[in-house]
């Protein structure tokens, strides 16, 4: 049977609400994760939401005060129009990341849940580096299917959708290699019945 792309499968979340399960279930992971990005960030910075989903963390970092710009992109067309709907003045792009480039790079990248879906994690991780990130940026994922997460790997078969199965190593070595550095990763929202959401950065440093 030939796979579903995510952008299909979660446009078809999107449309029955399943969007906003799905965001109530990243916002610990997330919050942790911002906050642990954002403690020393006491100066203005732009962000962007790669596959931002409804749009739910563009909307909590613009609320942050030094934040001057927060922008998503993401290719569900039923994900970006729930974004529109209850932010119309928000900055949404409905596009695929491997092609998307901003007008203005961003001193943060940020991305929950969204890597793996890419049969190529280098190439996006690159295309983003190179063409997203200003320098002295931060590039920031988290991820719930990796290798050390066992209830993640029937996801790709149950989805039906590709997901890339990888280790904390493969994906500290993927950043690296795209030229990042303080390349960093560790768990956020650990619990005795979760390993946690892999969090993974580096900075592009000039
Ligand atoms: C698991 S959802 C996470 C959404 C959001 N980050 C959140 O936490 O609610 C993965 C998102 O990645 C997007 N996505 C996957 N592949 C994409 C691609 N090639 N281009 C743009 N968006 C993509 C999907 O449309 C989907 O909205």
């Amino acid at each position: 049977m030939r796979q579903n792309t995510a952008t299909d499968l979660f446009s078809n979340w999107a449309k029955v609400g399943r969007d906003q399960g799905m965001a109530d279930s990243h916002d610990p992971a997330v919050s942790e994760i911002l906050d642990n990005i954002l403690k020393y960030h006491k100066t203005s910075f732009t962000f962007i939401d790669a596959g931002c989903g409804n749009g739910w963390v563009v909307r909590k970092v613009r609320s942050i005060p030094y934040c001057s710009m927060a922008i998503g992109v993401d290719g569900a067309r039923s994900m970006i129009d729930n974004a529109k709907n209850v932010d119309p003045d928000g900055e949404y792009y409905l596009d695929d990341l491997l092609s998307w480039t901003p007008d203005q790079k961003a001193d943060i990248v940020h991305s929950m849940e969204v890597f793996y879906y890419f049969k190529d994690p280098q190439y996006l991780t690159d295309h983003i580096v190179n063409n997203w990130l200003k320098f002295n940026g931060k590039l920031v994922i988290g991820l719930d299917h990796y290798i050390g997460n066992p209830d993640s790997y029937s996801w790709s078969k149950d989805l039906n959708v590709h997901m890339s199965l990888l280790s904390e190593q493969d994906w500290l070595d993927i950043f690296l290699k795209s030229g990042l550095s303080n390349c960093k990763s560790w768990k956020a929202n650990a619990s005795k019945d979760f390993p946690g959401t892999l969090v993974v950065s580096g900075d592009l440093l000039d």
